[in-house]
Formats: structure tokens, C-alpha cells, sequence
């Protein structure tokens, strides 16, 4: 159109001058922009990560936790316990991170830490009715602007698919209790097993862990199938891992892939801009993803 002429998508976009944002190409993310605004929302489906991603990775100068983190320092763990699963983290967050190991080498380190996370939890015998209250005693905060990208997508329709490899009946707490656990938001994580009397068992179905998400995705091919007419996706990752959350998509048309780069960003900042459209520097909010889906929905 004229006003698409004389006015490019990208200069309709004033976030993506913050100087948190770095682009590789920047004449793909245009075409990609008017490609998906052409379409509009009715095309559109949004996958999400959730650690790291929707919630804030720091806040003044503390990290904030995970939805394992969440659990991992509550009044439902054991001294010893608390110990032991501190430990796990710093043994396996710097290996999940680490830009000169190769995904192969990580995956069978990461199923090790997953597991003998969930089995030191499990040791825990933590009740289901104290999940709410643990979240609301945590530090866990979503991201500066998480109602508008939420209540958005809720008023135009858009499924948000969120696919962790946290825990599934955490992040839907840290939502519910954040207001925004609209019916447009569909989850694929880790699930909790509980026993009869409420206590945790073990968790459900295979484990998700950050590097076999493309795994996930297709098993979860039913519900690709339901959305098969949304060509359209807008990703968000912060770990390389979250790249192969869309793999399930059948027909894929268009795919924009915003990436926070939260650790280690001077280490990882080629490899985030050779796989990612759009990364997000050290940036606790959520001012891109919003601006660019006010901008295609
Ligand atoms: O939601 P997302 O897929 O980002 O969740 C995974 C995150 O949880 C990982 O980035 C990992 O660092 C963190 N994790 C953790 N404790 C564990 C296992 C994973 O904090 N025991
Ligand atoms: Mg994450």
C-alpha cells in the first residue's frame, strides 16, 4: 500500500530503535512485518517460552527464579534439600548456557539435572493446596507490560501456546495470580503427579527439558492441527533451546523469532543474532513483543 511505501513497517515501530535490540537482517524482520500485518490477526498464533522469557530474568540487580527456582527455595524444602538442588544449579545452569559446547553434549546433562531435580522434589512430598501459596510468597514476576501482550492476544483472538520445560502447575499459578490466564492460553510443560491425599508423586508424561522442545512439539501435533489455518507465528525464547518450539507448525508461512539474550550476552551475542530475527539485550520488558503485535494484530 502507499502508506506501506513511503512509511516502512520497521519505521512504524519506534521500539525497535531501543538500544537493547540488535538485528541481523533487517530487511528479513521488515519483510516478515508486512508479510504477517498483511494477514492480520485471524493468521497469527504466538509461542512462548515461559522462564526467562515471559518472567523478568533480574530485577534491581537480583535474579528472579524459575518456576523450578519458585519451588526450589519455598518453605515446602528441606534445608538439606535446598542445598542439594543449589547445587544441581550450579553444576548444570553453567552448561546450559555455555555457547562452546555442542547441543549434543548438553542433552543427556540436562535430562540428568531435570531428573534429579524432580527427584529431590518428589522426596518433598509437597502438597498441591500450598502451590498457590509458595507462588505468592516468591519472587517471580512477569515481564514490565505482561498485561497488554496477554490481554491483547485475549481481544484479538490470537492462541498463545505457552511451552516450558519449568514446571506446568507453577507458571499457570504465577498467571492465574497475575490475572491473565485468559481461555486463549494453551500450555505444554512438566506437569506434577499427585497421589490421592494431594501429595507429590512424580511428574506426568515425557520430560521437557530446554533442548528437546522439538520433541514436545510433536507430540503435541493435535494441537498444531487445531491452529492449522494460523500460518503466522511470532516465537519468544531466551535460550537457544526455544527455537524448535514451532517445529509442530504445519504449513508455516511466516515465523519472527525475538530471543532475550539475558547471560552471558558478550559470549552468546553472535550465535543469538545468526539464529534469532530480533534479539533483546539485557531488557526486562516486554515493549518489543507488544509493540510488534499492536503492529501485525
Ligand atoms: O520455561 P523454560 O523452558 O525457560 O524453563 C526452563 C528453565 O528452568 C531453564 O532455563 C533452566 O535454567 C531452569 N531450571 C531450573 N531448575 C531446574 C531445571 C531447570 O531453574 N531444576
Ligand atoms: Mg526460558
Amino acid at each position: 500500500s502507499f502508506i506501506n511505501r513511503i512509511c516502512p513497517d520497521w519505521k512504524m515501530i519506534p521500539e525497535l530503535s531501543k538500544p537493547s535490540v540488535y538485528i541481523k537482517d533487517r530487511q528479513k524482520v521488515e519483510k516478515i512485518l508486512t508479510a504477517m500485518r498483511q494477514t492480520g490477526p485471524s493468521a497469527v498464533q504466538v509461542i512462548s517460552d515461559f522462564d526467562m522469557t515471559l518472567t523478568r530474568f533480574a530485577y534491581n540487580g537480583k535474579r528472579c527464579p524459575t518456576c523450578h527456582n519458585i519451588l526450589d527455595n519455598s518453605k515446602l524444602i528441606s534445608e538439606d534439600c535446598k542445598a542439594e538442588l543449589a547445587d544441581l544449579l550450579k553444576t548444570y545452569y553453567p552448561i546450559e548456557i555455555d555457547s562452546t559446547r555442542p547441543v549434543e553434549e548438553k542433552l543427556p546433562l540436562m535430562v540428568e539435572w531435570w531428573t534429579k531435580a524432580h527427584h529431590i522434589l518428589v522426596q518433598q512430598r509437597i502438597r498441591k493446596d500450598l502451590l498457590a501459596v509458595v507462588v505468592q510468597e516468591s519472587d517471580a514476576m512477569l515481564r514490565d507490560g505482561y498485561q497488554l501482550f496477554f490481554n491483547h492476544l485475549q481481544e484479538h483472538d490470537v492462541p498463545l501456546l505457552i511451552f516450558s520445560a519449568g514446571i506446568g502447575d507453577i507458571l499457570e499459578e504465577v498467571i492465574r495470580q497475575a490475572g491473565v490466564f485468559h481461555p486463549n492460553v494453551k500450555v505444554f510443560s512438566n506437569y506434577m503427579e499427585f497421589n490421592d491425599t494431594g501429595v507429590l508423586q512424580g511428574f506426568k508424561g515425557e520430560l521437557i527439558h530446554v533442548y528437546n522442545k522439538h520433541e514436545g512439539a510433536l507430540l503435541n501435533s493435535s494441537h498444531f492441527q487445531e491452529l492449522k489455518q494460523r500460518h503466522n507465528v511470532l516465537l519468544l525464547g531466551d535460550s537457544l533451546g526455544d527455537l524448535s518450539m514451532a517445529d509442530g507448525v504445519p504449513d508455516l508461512e511466516n515465523i519472527l523469532k525475538i530471543g532475550y539474550l539475558n547471560d552471558k550476552v558478550e559470549e552468546r551475542r553472535e550465535s543469538y543474532l545468526s539464529s534469532y530475527d530480533i534479539v533483546l539485550e539485557k531488557d526486562e520488558t516486554m515493549d518489543v513483543p507488544n509493540a510488534i503485535l499492536l503492529h501485525i494484530t
